[in-house]
């Protein structure tokens, strides 16, 4: 249960989320790939200015060199242009934008030549998702370096969650290639958004012992998220949304045991049942 604002709340909290700032020390102000990360911002609005190809080589090749456990480069790319994904998807990139980029963990390749995680599934698994992500995050700064906005999304835009198992058919993977996430690029249209709120430090990092959270930086946090969502979305709230995520995450967790654990009848992880929805079927 979502708790509800009052007024006085509400007001406060947007201001709490304006004034929220990066914290540098003023010696490191100069710094510019440090500015890079902490003045990234995922974008959901731009413009119709093209991606050059070298630009976007270079945010390719930013995933293609981000660091892995024991250099498995457990990860796989699916690359699209607009017009590439408008064919595949019969639909544009979200947000319209110019690019987008499918991240997958990927088991399947390394197999070819070397198993190093035999019948530990969720080892593998866990070790794909990280080394993934890490590419995905390097891909994204290398896009914020260049000028080119982006954000990651847990969907296709086709109205699912993860779309882990319509992903495997429409893109025809092996088992053991599991789509993660999507990230879409373009240049940004308009002023980049406020950065949304953010917990303290003293809430994540902690020394030897892990400390219990402070109920209150908890409650202000949430109060934030809640003002916040309010305040950009004017016909949805955050207790909407997360009801939407909730009533989507029972075919994901389907989608994904089956992916990672296979369905106990002795097919293998990642066997999917035959298709009934590819790229062109109904959501
Ligand atoms: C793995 C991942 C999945 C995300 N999925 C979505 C999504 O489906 N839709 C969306 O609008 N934003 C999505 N986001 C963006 C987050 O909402 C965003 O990172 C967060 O609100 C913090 O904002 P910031 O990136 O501007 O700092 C996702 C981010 C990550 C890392």
């Amino acid at each position: 249960m979502v708790p509800r604002l009052g007024l006085r709340e509400f007001v406060c909290s947007l201001l709490k989320i304006l004034r929220g700032r990066p914290r540098v020390p003023p010696s490191l102000e100069g710094n510019t790939l440090l500015a890079t990360i902490l003045d990234r911002r995922s974008v959901r609005s731009f413009g119709n200015r093209a991606i050059p190809d070298d630009v976007f080589a270079a945010i390719l090749e930013a995933g293609r060199l981000a660091p892995s456990t024991v250099n498995l480069q457990t990860w796989s790319f699916a690359v699209f242009s607009a017009g590439e994904w408008q064919a595949t998807f019969s639909r544009p990139v979200p947000f319209s934008a110019a690019r987008a980029v499918i991240v997958m963990g990927d088991t399947h390749r390394d197999k070819t030549v070397l198993d190093v995680f035999p019948a530990s599934p969720l080892v593998e698994y866990t070790v794909a998702v990280m080394n993934a992500s890490l590419a995905a995050m390097n891909m994204n700064l290398a896009a914020e370096a260049l000028g080119v906005a982006s954000v990651m999304l847990s969907e296709t835009g086709r109205s699912g969650f993860l779309d882990a198992a319509y992903l495997c058919r429409a893109l025809r993977l092996p088992p053991g290639v599991i789509p993660l996430m999507t990230i879409v690029f373009g240049y940004p249209r308009g002023a980049r958004p406020p950065m949304p709120p953010r917990l303290p430090l003293e809430q994540v990092a902690f020394g030897a012992q892990y400390c219990e959270p402070d109920p209150v930086a908890m409650h202000d946090w949430l109060a934030q998220m809640i003002a916040g969502y309010r305040a950009s979305h004017l016909t949805s709230t955050f207790e909407a949304q997360l009801r939407l995520y909730r009533s989507k995450i029972g075919q994901a967790e389907r989608d994904l045991q089956m992916l990672v654990f296979g369905n106990g009848s002795g097919a293998p992880p990642g066997t999917i049942q035959p298709p009934g929805d590819g790229p062109s079927g109904s959501d």
